[in-house]
């Protein structure tokens, strides 16, 4: 599973790097970003999450 944030969605909400900051960080304009090219199965459950509470819904898993 790889996780993807929607540059032209994101808000800088940061709501995903704080719910799973092993899968997402903030770029320098605080814009979220993935972390890894796959995300890891033990952080699966948490990228989800981060993914439902993303309230720009700018972030895929796929
Ligand atoms: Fe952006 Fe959503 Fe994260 S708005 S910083 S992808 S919580």
């Amino acid at each position: 599973m790889k996780a993807v944030v929607d540059p032209d969605r994101c808000q800088g909400h940061a709501r995903c790097w704080e719910i799973s900051p092993e899968v997402f960080g903030l770029d320098e304009e605080g814009h979220g970003q993935a972390l890894t090219a796959e995300v890891p199965a033990e952080h699966a459950e948490l990228a989800r999450r981060a993914q439902r509470n993303c309230p720009e819904r700018a972030i895929a898993l796929v």
